[in-house]
């Protein structure tokens, strides 16, 4: 099925210059760019998008680094594009991810108490339509 999925450029992403790096993997698969933008998020915003990690002993690291720059949002279409786009993006520990995916090839582990792991993507189609919500409207 088509899908819509939210993916983000994190701020380790976009204050690394690897915007255009990850924008053109997931181009040169084939998942279509329906809107991308720069944004700033406040606390309320991440503390929604992060509402299932509340009280996890990375969560107040996770939302202080989420506020440390920008991040890039995109809304992301393709068909399965939401297990595509993470299959794409590695798995969260960058150490660990795969070579070959953006995790795996670019993420670096810094040692701190969050994994910079340079993206998100919705883990599920219910994940996906609250998360586009919360950073589109
Ligand atoms: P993300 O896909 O945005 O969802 C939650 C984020 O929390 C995740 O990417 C990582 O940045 C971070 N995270 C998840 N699990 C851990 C962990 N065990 N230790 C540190 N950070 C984590």
């Amino acid at each position: 099925p088509i899908e819509e999925t939210l993916v983000l450029v994190k701020p380790d992403g976009v204050a690394r210059g690897l915007t255009g790096a990850i924008l053109a993997r997931i181009e040169a698969k084939g998942y279509a760019l329906v809107d991308v933008r720069l944004v700033e998020p406040d606390r309320e915003r991440l503390e929604k998008h992060y509402a299932e990690h509340a009280g996890k002993p990375f969560y107040e690291p996770l939302l202080e680094f989420m506020q440390s720059g920008p991040s890039v949002a995109i809304r992301l279409a393709g068909n399965r594009v939401i297990e595509g786009f993470r299959s794409l993006a590695g798995t969260t520990d960058p150490t660990t991810a795969a070579p070959g995916t953006i995790r795996g090839d670019f993420g670096r582990d810094w040692g701190l108490a969050v994994q910079q792991n340079l993206v998100h993507g919705s883990d599920s189609p219910e994940s996906a339509s609250r998360e586009l919500e919360i950073w589109f409207g």
